[in-house]
C-alpha cells in the first residue's frame, strides 16, 4: 500500500512538472495574468439579450484570454411559483433556457458554453428553452452531454428543475443583485456598467457599443490589472 501510493504520487509529481512546464513555454508572460471579469446581465429570450451576445461574439473570439466572462441572469426570487421559485419575464421556458445555459457553462469551457448560447440565439428566441433546441445545440457545440455532467444539471426532461439547476439559477440572481444589475442587457466591465441594451436601443453606452468599444475597454482594464504597481499594491495586502 505504502509503495503503491508512493509511486503514483511521484508519477503524480512528475506529471505536474510536465504540465507546468509545458505551460511556461506556451505562454510564459500570461500564466499567472489577472483576467478581467465581463459580466452581460441577461434574459436567455429577451430580444436585448440576443442583440447584446451577438455583439461580444467579437468582443469574446478577440480577447477570450484576457477575460473571465459570465452571463448573470435577469429575474424575480418568487415563492410562489411552483416550478422554479423564480419568475422570469418571459415565462418559465425562459427559466429553463437560464439553467440550461447556467449548467453548459459550469461543466464546459468557455468556447464551447458561448457556441452554445450562440446556437441557442440562432433558434430564435421562441426556441430558447426547449428540451429538443437544447440538445441540437449541444450536438452542434460538441458537447458531451452525458459525460460532462450536464445532463444530471438539468434533468431528464432537460427543464432545468433539478436541485442543481435551482440552485444555480438562484445563484446567478444573488450575482445579478450583487452588480446593482436590474436590465437585460447589461454590460458590466471589471465592475463596472459600462452599458445597456434596452427596449431595443443602446443606453448609457458612453464609450461606445460596437465590439471594437468593447474591446478597447476591456483592455484598458486588463493593462491597469496587470500594470506593476497593481501587482505591488496586491501583495501589499
Ligand atoms: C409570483 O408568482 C405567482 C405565481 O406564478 C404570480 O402570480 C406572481 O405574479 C408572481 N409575483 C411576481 C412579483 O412576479
Amino acid at each position: 500500500m505504502v509503495w503503491s501510493s508512493l509511486i503514483a504520487l511521484s508519477l503524480s509529481a512528475a506529471s505536474l512538472a510536465l504540465q507546468t512546464s509545458l505551460l511556461v513555454q506556451d505562454e510564459p508572460a500570461e500564466l499567472f495574468d489577472v483576467k478581467v471579469p465581463v459580466v452581460l446581465g441577461v434574459m436567455s429570450k429577451c430580444p436585448d439579450a440576443i442583440m447584446c451576445e451577438s455583439v461580444f461574439d467579437r468582443v469574446v473570439s478577440t480577447v477570450s484570454d484576457r477575460i473571465d466572462f459570465s452571463l448573470s441572469y435577469v429575474a424575480q426570487l418568487n415563492e410562489s411559483e411552483p416550478e422554479y421559485g423564480v419568475t422570469c419575464k418571459h415565462g418559465p421556458e425562459e427559466c429553463a433556457g437560464n439553467i440550461q445555459q447556467l449548467c453548459v457553462a459550469k461543466y464546459e469551457p468557455l468556447s464551447k458554453w458561448w457556441e452554445f448560447v450562440q446556437c441557442h440565439n440562432y433558434q430564435g428566441r421562441e426556441q430558447i428553452g426547449k428540451p429538443d433546441v437544447a440538445l441540437r445545440c449541444a450536438n452542434t457545440a460538441k458537447i458531451d452531454w452525458e459525460g460532462s455532467g450536464i445532463a444530471g444539471c438539468v434533468g431528464s426532461d432537460v427543464s432545468g428543475k433539478t436541485e442543481e439547476g435551482i440552485q444555480l439559477l438562484k445563484q446567478s440572481l444573488k450575482e445579478t443583485r450583487h452588480l446593482n444589475v436590474v436590465k437585460s442587457c447589461t454590460v458590466v466591465i471589471n465592475g463596472y456598467k459600462v452599458c445597456v441594451r434596452d427596449d431595443y436601443t443602446w443606453k448609457e453606452c458612453e464609450a461606445g457599443h460596437a465590439p471594437k468599444d468593447f474591446i478597447r475597454q476591456i483592455n484598458e482594464e486588463y493593462r491597469r490589472l496587470n500594470s506593476d504597481s497593481n501587482r505591488l499594491e496586491d501583495n501589499d495586502e
